[in-house]
């Protein structure tokens, strides 16, 4: 995939993996907008690399989605790639689940209902460019059903299975559909230091940028490779362990 001179809007770009996506992709010579409801959090990322493009968005409600693809092509006229990367995490068993229903639903709109949702808005606009693509980044519990956070885990295999599916759709177009599957990487997601035994983030995006542009459509990393290369036989094991 052609990672340079493109025109980019990276979802959740402010923070972890989104950020050093846009960073590493900016270095590369594209324009990149980032992304998220914090605004303060935006304008500090611009002060410290400039040249990225905020917009502010909340891409859990439709009219928030529906915003953001007018903001994005009014800022970037050849958006011509789009990557889903916002995404939140709760870790509760579902058993003991106490939180009411609107802050649930929230995991299930952020992670799974906004890409399916933005990748439908902004597919027109991509079908009339010379080469567009959809990133869509999954995670290695796509493939394993945990208990400690269920609902982020089905939002996964939901995302990967969608994703397959969309990149078979489109062949034959000049829209390619790509998958980043992240291992545990050291962010912020779910709540600081949750993440802290993860692969550091630069280190993971470089190598899934190196990926991308070499080609590759479906890209784990260290344990999410195993994952996904997994036989049935084999997950099973690895989940017995996780759910104890
Ligand atoms: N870190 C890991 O171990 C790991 C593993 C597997 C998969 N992933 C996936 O990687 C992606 C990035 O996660 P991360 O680890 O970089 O987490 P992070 O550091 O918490 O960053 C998440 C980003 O998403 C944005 N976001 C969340 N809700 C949003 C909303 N409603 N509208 C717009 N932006 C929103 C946040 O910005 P605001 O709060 O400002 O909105 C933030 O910039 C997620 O999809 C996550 O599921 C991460």
């Amino acid at each position: 995939m052609d990672l340079s001179g493109r025109n980019i809007l990276v979802t959740g770009g402010g923070a972890g993996i989104g950020l050093a996506l846009a960073r590493a992709l900016h270095a590369k010579g594209n324009r990149v907008i980032i992304c998220g409801r914090d605004e303060a959090r935006l304008g500090e990322v611009v002060r410290e690399t400039p040249g990225l493009i905020p917009v502010r968005a909340d891409v859990a409600t439709a009219a928030g989605r529906d915003a953001l693809l007018a903001d994005a092509l009014a800022r970037l006229p050849d958006l011509d790639m789009l990557v889903n990367n916002a995404g939140i995490q709760r870790r509760a068993k579902f058993h003991a689940d106490a939180a009411d229903w609107t802050e649930r639903a929230q995991e299930i709109a952020i992670n799974f209902e906004a890409p399916v949702h933005l990748a439908a808005l902004f597919l027109p606009h991509f079908l009339a460019c010379p080469g567009a693509a959809i990133v869509n980044v999954s995670s290695g519990l796509a493939f394993l059903p945990v208990t400690f956070a269920p609902v982020y885990a089905a939002t996964k295999a939901a995302l990967h299975s969608f994703t397959i599916a969309l990149r078979d759709d489109l062949r034959g177009t000049r829209v390619k559909v790509a998958e980043i599957i992240p291992p545990m990487v050291n962010t912020g997601l779910g709540g600081q230091g949750l993440h802290v035994a993860g692969v550091p983030v630069d280190i993971f995006v470089k190598a899934v940028v190196d990926r991308l542009a070499a080609g590759e459509l479906e890209i784990g990393y260290d344990m999410s490779e195993k994952f996904r290369t997994a036989s049935r036989e084999e997950l099973a094991g690895i989940l017995a362990q996780l759910n104890g």
